[in-house]
């Protein structure tokens, strides 16, 4: 069935801009369409009418690259779980509906545009830590040869599924980033070829995201509820047991 919906969307020209909820109508959107793709109808509208569209992120619209992040009626990512915004389809709506959209809120990630933020401090925690330094002098071992609990290869799978979204930060009342923080640690510290930097990566990751100005976890766990991957709150425990093995041995 084809549904008429009132949108209440946060307009914001840029980062100085104060900002404010706006009110649209859409009409005749089908149940099938994505969520992105009823934004897209929003746009053609607001465009034809010589209106400036709506600024939203998205790039490859399949819950894989982790860009398209809106905060839906109070949720991130919308009613579903397990789910990015692109994978979000109207079907979870009823015809009359009032839907509420905004941005991520986080100290940590300013508002850019209408519902796009900022989100470089996930890039630059990343770039403190979320790596390996491979030796490519063709001496080195071949990872293959390398065995591997099936468990940890799991686990560590589990945990690099994380897209780099933030919903979690954006759920969590204190916008901490834990929960990303620990997948990236998390991902490396369960291989061998991670524990070689684990101490180094933990700290400075850890570091960087402090510098952020993320908030700090208080076990609520609204950010596994949300995060659309699933990322388990045990990858917490897990960095904070590396944070403290690697604080200890200095
Ligand atoms: S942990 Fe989940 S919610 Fe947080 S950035 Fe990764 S995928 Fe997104
Ligand atoms: S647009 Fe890539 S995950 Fe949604």
């Amino acid at each position: 069935m084809n549904m008429n919906l009132t949108l209440k969307i946060w307009r914001q020209k840029n980062a100085q801009d104060k900002g404010k909820m706006v009110d649209y109508k859409v009409t005749d959107i089908s149940e099938h369409m994505s969520f992105l793709e009823m934004l897209d109808v929003l746009n053609e509208q607001l465009v034809s009418n010589n209106e400036e569209p709506v600024a939203f992120d998205h790039d490859c619209r399949e819950g894989i690259c982790g860009m398209c992040s809106l905060f839906i009626n109070g949720e991130a990512h919308g009613p579903d779980r397990l789910i990015t915004t692109c994978q979000l389809h109207m079907r979870k709506f009823k015809d009359g509906d009032t839907i509420y959209i905004e941005p991520w809120r986080a100290k940590a990630f300013p508002v850019i545009k209408d519902l796009i933020v900022d989100r470089m401090a996930f890039e630059r925690i990343q770039q403190a830590g979320g790596f390996i330094s491979v030796n490519t002098s063709g001496n080195t071992t071949d990872a293959n040869a390398i065995l591997i609990p099936k468990k940890d290869a799991d686990l560590s799978m589990d945990a690099a599924s994380c897209i780099g979204c933030g919903a979690c930060v954006a759920t969590c009342k204190n916008s901490s980033a834990m929960l990303f923080v620990a997948a990236k640690v998390s991902q490396f510290a369960l291989l061998p070829q991670g524990k070689v930097e684990a101490a180094d990566r933990v700290m400075n990751m850890v570091r960087q995201m402090d510098l952020e100005g993320f908030g700090n976890c208080t076990n609520t766990a609204a950010c596994e509820v949300e995060c659309p991957k699933g990322i388990s709150l045990e990858n917490i425990a897990r960095m904070n047991r590396e944070y403290l093995c690697a604080s200890i041995a200095g």
